[in-house]
């Protein structure tokens, strides 16, 4: 008898700390308004980082702002997207030069990957002619993204870029990326690199 009370009492102590578990995150105005400043930060700094001149006509400021933070602080496209990555005297990577991307090819693609199954070139992705980022309709670009595959050709899945981590974002960040990447200027794919 005492045993199955006190597994009562142990169970009634799990239940309440389970709802105060529950309860501990309350989605308050102060912690809300923390989050919107968090957001805005990240749209202010995306706005400075950008390494090149924005097109902000017919776009939605904010995204953009946002896309260029993912974009340049956080997705890591340059790495692969720009070759070569820095401006001729300005690679992080050797002591005493100053950062600065390579904007004369910035996204233009041309960086090649040799892997066990064969040799991929990283795409351009600024906008062709009609303003669209590797020339992808918002709804190809979230394909691209969210599955891997080329809207153009659904059978083939591209290799060395990301995306099995890029399609863990949100749709909103996906459509910050799209925006900000019509943003930048447009320019003529990068060759292919040796
Ligand atoms: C690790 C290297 C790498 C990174 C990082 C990377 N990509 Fe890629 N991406 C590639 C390669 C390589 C291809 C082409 C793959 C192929 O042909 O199989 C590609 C293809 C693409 C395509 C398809 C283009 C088309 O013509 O259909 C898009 C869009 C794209 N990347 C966008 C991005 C964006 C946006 C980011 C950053 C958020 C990014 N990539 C980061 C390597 C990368």
């Amino acid at each position: 008898m005492r045993k199955i009370h006190l597994g009562g009492v142990a169970g009634a102590v799990g239940l309440v700390i389970v709802a105060v578990g529950f309860r501990a995150p309350p989605v308050r105005a102060g912690a809300e308004s923390e989050f919107d400043e968090q957001h805005e930060s990240r749209v202010r700094q995306g706005l400075e980082i950008a390494p090149v001149p924005l097109n902000f006509k017919g776009k939605n400021r904010e995204l953009v702002g946002l896309g260029s933070y993912l974009v340049n602080a956080i997705g890591g496209c340059n790495d692969c997207h720009t070759f070569p990555n820095w401006a001729p005297g300005h690679n992080p990577y050797i002591p005493g030069q100053q950062q600065q991307v390579n904007v004369a090819v910035y996204l233009a693609g041309g960086r090649t990957f040799a892997t066990p199954i064969g040799t991929f070139v990283s795409r351009n992705i600024t906008p062709d002619s009609a303003g669209r980022p590797a020339g992808l309709t918002l709804d190809g670009f979230r394909f691209v993204l969210t599955t891997g595959h080329d809207p153009d050709e659904p059978a083939y899945e591209f290799q060395v870029m990301p995306w099995p981590n890029f399609r863990l974002m949100t749709d909103h960040d996906i459509r910050a990326i799209y925006e900000y990447l019509r943003a930048i200027p447009s320019l003529p794919s990068n060759p292919p690199a040796p």
